[in-house]
């Protein structure tokens, strides 16, 4: 049985990962509207992981005999001045989630909760990638994207993500 600590940790990780989703969604409309479809579609295939990992962890408390109880998401109310503006915002946004997944995994640490210290190990993993993601997607923006041209080829690159 979770503790009511690891549980509301949980809980509130799940707006977090659905928050996620609904920001990379903005940025996906920031990019459609920019006629950038290839970042768009990049944007629109994080915001479903984001939704996959809001239900892994929904899925998790019920095995858990717990109802998640669902908080507010917020609107995210982001500007972008400039194309390159969501992917530094992304990459930003990123390390955030991997400080909260961190600080439950220490939490289960301190309450020698194996069981979820095994479950969020998937999302650790997944923090590092996702990291390493927005972080190389700035670099190949800073390198080609200042052009037309090289903007042009990085967002036909960017429609092949599945
Ligand atoms: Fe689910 Fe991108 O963190």
């Amino acid at each position: 049985m979770l503790s009511e600590r690891i549980a509301g940790m949980l809980n509130e990780q799940i707006v977090k990962e659905m928050y996620s989703a609904y920001l990379y969604h903005d940025m996906a409309n920031y990019y459609a509207h920019r006629g950038l479809k290839g970042f768009a579609s990049w944007f629109s295939v994080q915001a479903r992981e984001e939704l996959e990992h809001a239900m892994k962890i929904n899925g998790y408390l019920l095995d858990e005999g717990i109802r998640p109880s669902l908080g507010a998401i917020a609107a995210p109310e982001m500007e972008y001045p400039d194309d390159r503006a969501p992917l530094a915002a992304a990459y930003e946004h990123e390390k955030r989630v991997t400080a909260s997944i961190d600080a439950i995994f220490k939490a289960a640490d301190d309450e020698d909760d194996i069981r979820t210290k095994r479950f969020l190990g998937w999302f650790v993993d997944e923090q590092a990638e996702e990291e390493r993601s927005s972080s190389d997607l700035i670099s190949e923006y800073d390198l080609f994207g200042a052009t037309g041209h090289g903007l042009y080829l990085l967002d036909s690159k960017l429609k092949e993500r599945k």
